[in-house]
């Protein structure tokens, strides 16, 4: 089997020779254990927390230690009565195979005639995060106005859908670029795209939230948050999925939010999710879901590379804006 390794603690943004390849033969099963063979494997910017020596809500990785990324495959060998050989399953490991208990985030892909590379995408966690965000932590209301940052990614793109088939009277997404920007508007049924790389971005901003926010969900970070606190409505909720653009940044040099004021006169609630807590809803989330993308009410984009190596450049592709939808690997 092959799987990727960290090469060094990572200062900074990754670079693909932070990871290299590692060939192992594949261990015995012991009992209670089994063997899958992985299909597609995910890249997610949220490994990178986990890339520095310092803590996030998981500790760091060891350097020479396996990486951890969303992955699906086939049982293929078997000593656990509860997993069988031929059964498709999501887990976590950027490897060809994955040795497993079945403990921890492992589950049963359910048959749901959609492709499977969905299972570490919309219908994995990605998805997931758009729909507790919305529901459980933003309690999305009919007639809100929702602003959405990295809303071209795959958390981003479905929790505007999400958002407008849920009742929300405007989605507003921030992507980079104008080719993303057409996209949420032209494909995704954003009703406005703002390209926060465009030189009129303020501007831009500024008309886009002269009505106001009920929510924002965040996957960016601080900058974004503190540009759109000023324009919370009374009672407004921010979503704290993600941040993309403070994982590479030494906490002491992530941006501090000033607007912290508007918490009090608007009585605003910020509130951050590990999706994981939210495991027990998955199995009916993920089933409405495959409906709503079986019936083209939600869509997305993926990018499949091709074999595990290409894994490492792939998932250094998040933190240049390269990317552009979900990011697989078909093992
Ligand atoms: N809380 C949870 O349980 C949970 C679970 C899963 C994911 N997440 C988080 O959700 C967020 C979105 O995840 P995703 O999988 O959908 O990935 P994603 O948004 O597609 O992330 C990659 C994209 O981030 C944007 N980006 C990169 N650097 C940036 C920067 N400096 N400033 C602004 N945007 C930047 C780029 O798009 P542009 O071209 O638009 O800049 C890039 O294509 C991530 O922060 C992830 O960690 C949270």
């Amino acid at each position: 089997m092959k799987r990727i390794v960290l090469v060094r603690h990572i200062e900074g943004v990754p670079t693909p020779d932070d990871f290299r390849v590692e060939r192992l033969p594949i261990p015995a099963l012991g009992d209670g254990q089994f063997l899958v063979k992985n299909d597609f494997v995910s890249c997610d910017p949220g490994t990178r927390s986990r890339l520095s020596p310092g803590a996030s809500y998981a500790p760091p990785l060891a350097v020479g230690a396996p990486v951890d990324g969303f992955c699906v495959g086939e049982v293929i060998e078997s000593r656990n009565a509860r997993f069988a050989v031929g059964e498709r399953v999501m887990l976590s490991g950027w490897a060809t195979h994955v040795v497993s208990n079945g403990r921890g985030y492992c589950l049963k892909v359910p048959d749901l005639d959609v492709p499977e590379s969905l299972w570490i995408g919309l219908l994995g966690v990605p998805g997931m995060t758009a729909w507790f965000g919305l529901r459980r932590v933003a309690q999305l209301q009919a007639g809100d106005r929702v602003l959405v940052t990295s809303a071209a990614g795959p958390v981003g793109a479905t929790a505007g859908q999400l958002a407008k088939l849920w009742g929300a009277s405007e989605v507003v997404g921030i992507a980079g670029g104008a080719e993303k920007c057409a996209w949420l508007t032209e494909v995704a049924g954003f009703d406005r795209a703002i390209d926060y790389k465009a030189p009129d971005f303020e501007a831009t901003f500024a008309d886009a939230s002269a009505g106001g926010w009920d929510v924002m969900f965040d996957n960016v970070g601080n900058a974004m948050i503190d540009r759109a606190l000023p324009h919370m409505k009374l009672r407004g909720r921010i979503v704290v999925s993600g941040q993309v653009a403070d994982y590479n940044t030494p906490v002491d040099r992530v941006p501090g939010l000033k607007h912290t004021a508007q918490f009090i006169a608007k009585r605003l609630r910020m509130e951050g999710l590990v999706v994981f807590d939210d495991l027990p809803g998955f199995a009916g989330a993920q089933a409405e879901l495959a409906g709503l993308i079986r019936s083209g009410a939600v869509v997305y984009r993926e990018e499949v590379f091709e074999g595990l190596a290409s894994l490492p450049a792939a998932f250094c592709g998040l933190f240049s804006g390269a990317s552009f939808g979900r990011r697989v690997v078909r093992v």
